[in-house]
């Protein structure tokens, strides 16, 4: 069977097409500038990965779901970035080659070190993955294309199969104009998954429509959890800073790694001497409701443990011989329980995927997309 698969000519939900046909992202927090507090309402979006026409955007929504771009043909990014897992993974550590992804079991593959983090609001991220290792969605993207450990493909092998495969050929002809003997490189398909990836935003939840002056959008119990998280007792806001829900730092904090796992030196070994051991990115938490089990190895389970964590434990969940330099924001804020519990209501408030790309039915190679796997049942 062939499908007829084309490319969208128009922007996805919160972007505009400018007069270079590209995609520019627009947002009310655009319109705010003034350098209000850490938990202000309106702190202006810093710039986004954007200007990318619609039909790149597009073609990377195809690549991302396509298993062909695994070396085993079943490793797709969408394995371990699911659409039904705010584009985590579900997972404590994420399941490599072998066994990828949302339900794989244990035995079927390399097990990583690390959670893998959600996908929404890349595009405002200036250094990637937990330690920060990566500058670019560019240089990113090489990781798990070509670890042997994720998806396990080198760039000749991927080039071979893009360009031997003629609906591939011609969506890019669409996308970039390619000439009749021009062979697609990695770079230009690394180009239009980094083209979906930044157009994956979600910058209107219920916190926002509060945020942009609807007083009702948030509960009475969520406001109060608000006003928690953005107080000086808890001081969430200061590392968590709206409107992007990080400050797009490192920080130390302790999290504690799941039983019989190493230490994790975090940011260490890619900065010494700066006082790092144990640092990790400061996670947003948009769509945190989604992204269960929380920190860089999904040591905690539940938005519960996670604020137990910040109330109980600060700081005292890591080994006491690693002598890490907690950050000092990081104390004991002695929250009682109605107090977490509208915390959570908050944090639970930052739901949006109002602007989630649509899953495709199909993809180029034939191959099966994971979400469809997993409703038919086939995800174990
Ligand atoms: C086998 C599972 C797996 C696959 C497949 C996978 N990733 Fe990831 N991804 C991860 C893990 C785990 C991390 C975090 C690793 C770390 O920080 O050390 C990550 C991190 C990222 C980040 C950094 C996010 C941030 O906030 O720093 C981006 C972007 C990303 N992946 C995009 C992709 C893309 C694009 C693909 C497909 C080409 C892909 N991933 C395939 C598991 C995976
Ligand atoms: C000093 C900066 C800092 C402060 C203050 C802070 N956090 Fe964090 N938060 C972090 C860092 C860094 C991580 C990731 C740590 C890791 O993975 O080991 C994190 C992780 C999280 C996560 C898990 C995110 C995920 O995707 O796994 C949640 C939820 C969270 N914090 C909520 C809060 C709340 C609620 C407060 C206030 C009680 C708070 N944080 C205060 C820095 C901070």
């Amino acid at each position: 069977m062939t499908l007829a698969f084309t490319l969208s000519d128009r922007c996805p939900p919160s972007f505009m097409i400018d007069e270079n046909g590209k995609c520019q992202l627009v947002s009310l927090y655009q319109r705010y500038s003034a350098p209000e507090g850490f938990g202000g309402l309106r702190k202006p979006l810093p710039e986004a990965r954007d200007g990318f026409s619609p039909q790149e955007i597009d073609l990377g929504r195809y690549l991302f779901f396509d298993p062909l771009l695994g070396g085993d043909k079943k490793t797709s990014c969408a394995h371990c970035h699911h659409p039904d897992y705010g584009y985590a993974d579900g997972r404590g550590t994420a399941m490599g080659f072998g066994g990828s992804g949302v339900g794989a079991k244990r035995r079927d593959g390399a097990e990583l070190e690390r959670g893998a983090p959600t996908l929404w609001n890349v595009a405002f991220l200036r250094r990637l993955f937990w330690d920060w290792r990566a500058t670019s969605l560019e240089e990113q993207a090489q990781g798990p294309l070509f670890a042997a450990a994720e998806m396990g493909n080198t760039p000749a092998q991927l080039e071979a199969d893009i360009n031997a495969n003629g609906t591939y050929r011609r969506l890019f002809t669409q996308a970039y104009g390619l000439a009749h003997d021009e062979k697609i490189g990695t770079a230009l398909i690394i180009q239009a998954l980094v083209a979906f990836e930044a157009s994956l935003v979600s910058l209107n939840s219920r916190y926002d429509h509060y945020a942009h002056g609807d007083h009702n959008a948030l509960s009475e119990q969520e406001q109060i959890g608000h006003n928690i998280f953005r107080s000086f007792v808890t001081r969430c806001s200061q590392c968590h800073t709206p409107p992007l829900f990080t400050n797009v730092e490192l920080a130390v904090i302790g999290a504690p790694e799941p039983p019989g796992k190493n230490f994790d030196l975090g940011a260490d070994p890619i900065f010494p001497d700066m006082k790092l051991r144990g640092a990790f990115k400061v996670p947003t938490l948009r769509n945190i409701s989604r992204t269960a089990p929380y920190m860089h190895s999904g040591s905690l389970e539940r938005l519960q443990d996670v604020v137990e964590f910040y109330n109980d434990k600060r700081g005292h969940a890591a080994p006491e011989e690693q002598n890490l330099i907690i950050h000092w924001h990081i104390t004991n804020p002695n929250l009682r329980k109605e107090e977490e519990t509208a915390l959570i209501a908050f944090l639970n408030s930052l739901e949006d995927e109002t602007a989630a790309p649509v899953v495709p039915n199909a993809v180029p190679s034939g191959l099966g997309v994971v979400s469809v796997e997993a409703d038919a049942g086939l995800k174990n």
